[in-house]
């Protein structure tokens, strides 16, 4: 009945006033759409009373739900809601995918309003994002701290990894508490993972952690952690600390941040391996490491440093990045924050010359926090106008959160192919040579590009 309204974004498809290198060809793509927008969030109450005594007890502060990460599975769109603030009734919710009621559907709380009660610690508290797996499992991460914005952030619950097997359909919670010699409850912030279904299972977590940064490794076969440190890569830098957004500016010393995951790739001694990509928010770089480094545990207890001789700074962008995502064949999507932009990048290329810009509006692209798959071919892009939260200058009068969607073709990285394990020593060294030529026909490709 309710024709759902989308606003076109003004996309520009490789924007002509780019540099020479965005002259290449860049596969079309479909326009960006504005597919759901909100002021301020609302949630799906257990009765009308219930949203009037959480508004009474100030339980329940609209100005104060801030939007962040997004995560698709069966249809629906899983939402994070840091309480960074006070009056946050629900840290993860959900609402359809598909519909065509309304462009502000009301929020679900996931798995239920039990398991979103503040200060329960068998419930989640706060958390920052998830991943679903190859598997149907969701990943949370729950910081288990609460007004991390507020003059008086409190440690209610220790930081969890908490597993949900969507399958099941029952939505029981399975949480492992970290360790406090690792995960400190107090500095912690578990930012960003991705999850690499190989070998147990583990996580690569990003802890932005403004006194000890790091990437926390998690193996799910047997609930190990571990943490690796690189300051030089893993920290805010002066020079990217502040981001100017809309009129306004905000000064954010911001750790490592986004990270991403690329395909499976078989080394000269035919073993197999993946590039984690990774980025603090306050910093213009992004940086590589091989998951087997990341795996390797004893670097963990090494310290600082331990990390450095394989990090591989990849070269800079033009603005700062919150998160990012990659598809299953290598392409990454992240954001441009203070160039309203939205770009991917081919990682078969070099990063220098390989960025594009796919969408560029100072409207409808103001902080973009989180991308998110589908399983029909279309990315979302959840923008939040972070910007105004931290400065708590948020309007209720405007759109503040609003989702937007493009047909790829592509999906999540999660779904990237398996490669064989070495069938036998015969193999010992195939192929090795071909990257290499391929690599510099691409080089070639782009030096005469710029020419
Ligand atoms: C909320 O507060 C109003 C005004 O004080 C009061 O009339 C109302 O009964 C309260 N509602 C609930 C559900 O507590
Ligand atoms: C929404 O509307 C479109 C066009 O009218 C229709 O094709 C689609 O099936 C509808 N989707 C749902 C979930 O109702
Ligand atoms: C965390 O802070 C609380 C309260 O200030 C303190 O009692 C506790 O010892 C701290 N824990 C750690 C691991 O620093
Ligand atoms: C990962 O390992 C491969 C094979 O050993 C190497 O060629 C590549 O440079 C490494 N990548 C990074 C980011 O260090
Ligand atoms: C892990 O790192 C240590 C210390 O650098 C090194 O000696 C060891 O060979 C590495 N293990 C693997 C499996 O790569
Ligand atoms: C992108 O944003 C940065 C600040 O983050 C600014 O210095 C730069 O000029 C912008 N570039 C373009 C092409 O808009
Ligand atoms: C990425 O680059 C590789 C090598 O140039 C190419 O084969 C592939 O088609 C590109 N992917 C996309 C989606 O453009
Ligand atoms: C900020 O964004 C709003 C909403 O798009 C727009 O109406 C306003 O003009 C912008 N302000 C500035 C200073 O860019």
């Amino acid at each position: 009945m309710l024709l759902l309204v989308f606003y076109a974004v003004v996309a520009a498809v490789v924007a002509q006033n780019d540099k020479p290198t965005a002259k290449s060809v860049t596969p079309h793509r479909e326009q960006f759409r504005v597919i759901y927008e909100w002021r301020s969030v609302d949630f799906e109450w257990e009765s009308p009373d219930d949203r009037e005594s959480y508004l009474n007890t100030s339980s329940y502060i609209p100005k104060n739900v801030l939007i962040s990460g997004i995560n698709f599975y069966g249809d629906n769109l899983y939402m994070t809601l840091p309480r960074m603030l006070n009056g946050v009734p629900a840290t993860l919710a959900m609402i359809p995918a598909f519909q065509n009621e309304t462009t502000a559907p009301k929020l679900k709380p996931f798995p239920s309003w039990a398991q979103n009660k503040l200060g329960d610690c068998a419930a989640l508290q706060f958390v920052q994002n998830i991943e679903i797996d190859r598997n149907s499992i969701m990943w949370i991460l729950d910081n288990g701290r609460v007004g991390t914005l507020t003059p008086k952030p409190d440690s209610k619950c220790p930081p969890s990894i908490v597993l949900i097997d969507l399958k099941t359909g029952n939505n029981e919670m399975e949480r492992i508490p970290l360790p406090g010699d690792i995960v400190n409850p107090n500095t912690t912030y578990l930012n960003d993972l991705v999850v690499d279904n190989r070998d147990g299972d583990y996580a690569y977590i990003t802890d932005n952690s403004a006194v000890d940064p790091g990437i926390i490794v998690f193996r799910r076969s047997d609930k190990k952690i571990w943490k690796l440190r690189d300051k030089r890569s893993m920290s805010s830098v002066p020079e990217a600390t502040l981001f100017r957004i809309n009129g306004t500016t905000v000064n954010l010393p911001v750790n490592v941040d986004g990270i991403a995951l690329g395909p499976q790739f078989r080394t000269e001694d035919q073993t197999i391996d993946r590039t984690v990509y990774y980025c603090p928010l306050s910093s213009y770089h992004m940086y590589a490491i091989n998951a087997s480094i990341l795996r390797n545990e004893s670097l963990g207890e090494q310290g600082d440093g331990a990390l450095q001789p394989y990090v591989v700074d990849l070269g800079t962008k033009t603005s700062q990045t919150d998160g990012m995502k990659m598809d299953s064949t290598g392409i990454l999507f992240y954001g441009l924050i203070g160039n309203s932009t939205i770009a991917e990048w081919n990682t078969t290329t070099d990063f220098r010359t390989g960025q594009r810009t796919i969408a560029r509006d100072p409207n409808y692209i103001q902080w973009v926090d989180r991308f998110t798959f589908d399983d029909r071919g279309n990315i979302y892009v959840m923008v939040n106008r972070l910007f105004n939260f931290v400065k708590n200058q948020v309007s209720i009068e405007e759109v503040n959160y609003r989702i937007l969607r493009s047909h790829t073709g592509l999906k999540s990285y999660i779904y990237g192919e398996d490669l064989s394990p070495p069938s036998g020593p015969g193999h010992q060294h195939g192929g090795a040579a071909v990257p290499t030529i391929a690599a510099s026909i691409l080089l070639l490709l782009f030096s005469h590009i710029l020419v």
